[in-house]
């Protein structure tokens, strides 16, 4: 049984780009540096891929899941899985290497992935969602079967007056079921092509509404879409699907795919805690979250709400009049504004820091989890923030982080 893989047979790690909706989280998490893209596929280098699996669980759709046994001398190259539309077939390996494969397997091939029992990690955050969190649909709606939405709203939740155009979109599934958890997300198909002809991928949108509907009881959600307009250069750029997106007008109908994430997910159970941190359109999952808690305010289940939320001003700031609406013993909410005038630059990060006996308070409590969610930039400064706390009170971060990764109490989701 445990014969040595023969050498010429590798099972081959692959991802399937019919599945794959481009959202760079296993280009991020390899640690090798085996996976790579360009504006077709994200693919795997079979010459680097060592089969670690880390890349497994924090994939939000599993098309990352594929594998073929193949002669090491046939190897799909990553030029070859670039030209891909759709995964090859499986083919029959020759008698002799196919036997050997069978064998060797136990050795040679990595361990099944496990979300459930928690082995990978990504880098800064959790690859297991809380262990109460609710059981989450993923992938049921595909490239080749995608679901009609219609949009029932659409509206600009930033001042008229900024740069920032960032827009409420409301999309109704009408009578086909399409369940939800805050946290997850979807995908958009632009209708048109790109500039090589082929049909646009879809993008990756958060959800801003509960699991019960952007109206509760409604078969409907929202995403907060970020017209773009220039890249993160500061450069020109149109983006596809943000200007399809903020353009639609009530009634037209939308093309979409998913749900998607298993892990970004909150807890379930009563009195659990959530610290949120985001900035600009970050916001919708905290608003996802923030809302299912609101929706059940008055039945004495709910744990303590602590909100860090950065934008420029007030007015770029993506539902501002709502938010300050909240009872403020219902959720703490902190705003790092970085271009107010007549006042400092404040980050999300300096205020987690001011707020450390209040932000330690809650870490202490194993009820609470952590969401962070916004630009890429920001993950360092809050990793900085939270072990800065941490240690100010003489613990040791690089133990309690390890902790809250493993129980699926810090979860990341940056771009
Ligand atoms: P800044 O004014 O320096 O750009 P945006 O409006 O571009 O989506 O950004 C949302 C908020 O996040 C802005 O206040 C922006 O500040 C802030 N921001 C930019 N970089 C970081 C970072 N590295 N960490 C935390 N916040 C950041």
């Amino acid at each position: 049984m445990n014969a040595p893989l023969p050498v010429q047979v590798l099972k081959q790690h692959l991802i399937d780009p019919e599945i794959c909706i481009r959202c760079n989280t296993c280009e991020e998490t390899c640690p090798v540096d085996a996976i790579t893209h360009d504006s077709n596929n994200y693919v795997v280098d079979p010459d680097i891929c060592n089969g670690c699996m880390a890349c497994v669980p924090p994939c939000p759709t599993g098309s990352i899941d594929n594998w073929r046994l193949v002669l090491r001398a046939d190897a799909y190259s990553v030029q070859d899985q670039l030209g891909w539309e759709e995964l090859p077939q499986e083919k029959a390996l020759p008698e002799s290497a196919d036997a050997g494969a069978a064998a060797a397997l136990p050795d040679a091939v990595p361990p099944e992935p496990s979300v459930a029992a928690g082995v990978a990690f990504s880098a800064a955050g959790a690859s297991v969602p809380p262990w109460s969190a609710a059981h989450p649909y993923v992938n049921l709606y595909t490239h080749k079967a995608p679901m009609t939405a219609t949009v029932v709203g659409n509206y600009r939740v930033t001042g008229a007056d900024t740069e920032s155009d960032i827009h409420h979109i409301v999309l109704d599934f009408g009578d086909l079921p399409f369940p939800v958890l805050e946290g997850q997300s979807i995908g958009i198909l632009p209708p048109g092509a790109d500039a090589q002809g082929r049909p646009h991928h879809a993008r990756q949108y958060s959800l801003a509404s509960p699991r019960d509907g952007e109206r509760a009881g409604y078969n409907n959600l929202s995403l907060t879409v970020k017209r773009v307009t220039e890249d993160h250069g500061g450069a020109a750029a149109h983006g596809v699907c943000s200007n399809y997106l903020c353009d639609l007008a009530k009634n037209d109908t939308v093309q979409v795919i998913g749900p998607f994430g298993h892990t970004f997910l909150m807890p379930n159970h009563p009195r659990a805690n959530l610290i949120m941190i985001c900035t600009g359109t970050g916001s919708a999952p905290m608003r996802a979250m923030t809302e299912r808690y609101r929706r059940r305010i008055d039945t004495g289940e709910n744990g303590r709400l602590m909100l860090f939320f950065g934008a420029r001003t007030e007015r770029e700031l993506p539902y501002f009049g709502p938010l300050m609406k909240l009872p403020r013993d219902f959720i703490d909410i902190n705003l790092a504004l970085s271009r107010e005038a007549g006042q400092p630059k404040r980050y999300v990060q300096d205020l987690i820091r001011e707020r450390g006996p209040q932000v330690l308070d809650l870490l202490a409590d194993r009820n609470t989890c952590i969401y962070v969610c916004g630009l890429k930039g920001m993950e360092v400064g809050v990793l900085d923030a939270l072990r800065d706390v941490t240690m100010q009170s003489g613990q040791d971060w690089s133990i309690l982080h390890d902790v809250l990764r493993r129980e699926g109490r810090l979860h990341f989701e940056t771009y």
